[in-house]
């Protein structure tokens, strides 16, 4: 049974020398083995988002584990789901941004039609390690013209001080210090 944040916590798990040699690899795919625990946390964001009173227009979800979660509080918001993808995935036009992340460089691209001016958006991640990948995707939103309200992750990992590279404010269900 899932009563709190603690319950969350015990479901994920770090994992030695993964992708590479010396990175310990938060897993949060446990989460999704039970049902009650994803809905805990889509929850725990909607309260978050919706008490600040801002309708938010777009869900922008960050490959790949941001797609996990992404569509199902763009579904409670009701909002635009909208993914930001890994170079030469997405057809048609696209806007891209080199970026840096925990272990090495890559490039994002949105699609340019996928946000409006003047939309309301909010950037959602499984985690955030040095915030390399949320800034790289602040900035195509803010490209396109969204007002970015505000980044969402499941995880933060607080000992590499990502929120000091974000250019909006950020929330985090759970905080992990080591
Ligand atoms: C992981 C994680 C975040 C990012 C955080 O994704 O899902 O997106 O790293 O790191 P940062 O804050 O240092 O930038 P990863 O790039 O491993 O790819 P994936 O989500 O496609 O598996
Ligand atoms: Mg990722």
């Amino acid at each position: 049974d899932i009563k709190d944040i603690q319950d969350i916590r015990n479901l994920t798990r770090t994992v030695l020398d993964f992708p590479i040699k010396g990175i310990p690899f938060l897993d949060i795919l446990p989460i999704f083995q039970n049902p009650k625990a994803v809905e805990f946390i889509i929850n725990n964001i909607v309260d978050h988002v919706t008490s600040t009173k801002e309708k938010i227009d777009v869900v922008v979800g960050l490959e790949a584990r941001g797609f996990l979660f992404g569509p199902i509080l763009a579904l409670r918001l009701n909002a635009a789901f909208v993914p930001i993808r890994k170079k030469g995935k997405l057809p048609g036009k696209v806007i891209d941004v080199e970026y840096q992340k925990e272990y090495g460089p890559d490039i994002f691209e949105i699609q340019e039609d996928a946000i409006k001016q003047d939309q309301n958006v909010i950037v959602i991640d499984d985690l955030m390690a040095t915030g390399g990948t949320a800034v790289a995707a602040g900035k195509l939103v803010n490209k396109l013209g969204g007002k970015l309200l505000e980044y969402i992750f499941v995880v933060e990992l607080t000992v590499f001080d990502g929120y000091k590279k974000l250019d909006a404010p950020l929330y985090s269900v759970l905080k992990y210090d080591t």
